[in-house]
């Protein structure tokens, strides 16, 4: 076998030196952007163990990535996933362990992710009405997300940010008062556009679509944003800004509107073991295959990474009038 690079670049020169690890593909939420009201769930036996998870991430830094991401589902619902956590928090060649995380168990968990290594968490919340909140998420407790967004902010984390889905008629009035409630909080704020992974009915995504542009332009009377430059491999897909004299940072994250494949410096991994090598296609490779073969070694796991890499695809086309093609859901695709 031919010695593994220390660096992970694609055909288009791109480094890869980032991964969205799915622990689960399970949550207490469904949220209607996300999940349809009825989901049927991957079978135990197809998720990858806690010991497979963390030899994933093993292998993704013995090839240079930086930056691991534990996502869901809602990652905090995955039993003993603090061991996991804990392991990866110690990870040598690791420079940051972030979480994206619904926020129904921060209250309890926000100290003990500090400890264990978490350096920045992301929180989603799309409204501060209680009802209201109620309805997007079908199952949230806003009082409860409220208690652990505020026991995040007080923990040290490098960074807290909240992440925002804002659709039409739904949420939009909300705009404002949520980058207020981020700037009470010194903590940062991305809108992200709603993209379309999975078939909901729930809503008309075509009709309920606000982009970036509209959003900030709302925001314009409300407060000065100071225009933070263009989005970059290092700071991701989201274009920010600044309240200036504040330590809020205010992000757009815009898959319709501005398109930032250029950038990507990314892949998923699935609760099952897929590796995605974008968002917006279905190009993966199985890595639970993999890791269950009778020969598995980490050597093994690292050239199949390595080889993936061939089939990172240049972009990814987002069609909201058309089916969507890709079928699976956000919970399964990993925040
Ligand atoms: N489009 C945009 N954002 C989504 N999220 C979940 N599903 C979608 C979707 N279809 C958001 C969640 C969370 C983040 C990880 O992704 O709100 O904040
Ligand atoms: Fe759960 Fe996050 Fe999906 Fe909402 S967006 S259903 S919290 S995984």
């Amino acid at each position: 076998m031919d010695a593994l690079p220390t660096t992970l670049t694609d055909r288009f020169g791109r480094t890869v030196d980032y991964v969205r690890l799915s622990v689960t593909d399970r949550c207490d939420f469904r949220c209607v952007y996300c999940m349809a009201e009825d989901m049927t769930f991957a079978p135990k036996a197809s998720v990858l163990s806690l010991e497979e998870l963390e030899q994933v991430a093993r292998a993704f830094v013995a090839l240079g990535v930086r930056k691991i991401r534990l996502t869901g589902g809602e990652p905090l619902v995955r039993n003993n996933v603090l061991s996991l956590i804990g392991k990866l928090g110690a990870l040598e060649g690791l420079a940051e362990l972030a979480l994206t995380t619904n926020g129904s168990q921060l209250h309890r968990l926000a100290p003990e992710l500090k400890q264990l290594g978490v350096d920045s968490i992301n929180i989603s919340l799309d409204s501060l009405n209680a009802r209201r909140f109620r309805q997007l998420t079908r199952h949230g407790n806003l009082d409860q997300v409220i208690a652990g967004i505020d026991s995040a902010a007080a923990a040290g984390f490098r960074r807290v940010r909240l992440n925002a889905v804002i659709l039409k008629g739904r949420n939009e009035d909300e705009v404002t008062d949520l980058v207020d409630f981020a700037r009470a909080r010194h903590i940062d704020i991305a809108f992200i556009e709603e993209m379309p992974l999975g078939l909901i009915d729930e809503h008309d995504r075509a009709l309920s679509m606000m982009s970036s542009d509209e959003l900030r332009d709302l925001l314009l009377g409300h407060c000065i944003l100071e225009p933070l430059g263009d989005p970059s491999g290092a700071a991701g897909p989201a274009r920010y800004y600044r309240v200036p004299g504040e330590a809020t940072k205010v992000g757009f994250i815009s898959p319709h509107s501005h398109n930032f494949c250029h950038l990507c410096n990314r892949v998923r991994v699935t609760a099952e073991g897929r590796l995605l090598l974008c968002l917006g296609n279905e190009h993966s490779a199985d890595l639970r295959a993999v890791l269950r073969a009778p020969d598995y070694t980490p050597q093994k796991l690292r050239q199949a990474i390595v080889d993936a890499m061939a089939s990172k695809p240049e972009r990814h086309f987002f069609d909201l009038d058309d089916e969507p093609q890709i079928v699976r859901f956000m919970n399964v695709t990993g925040g």
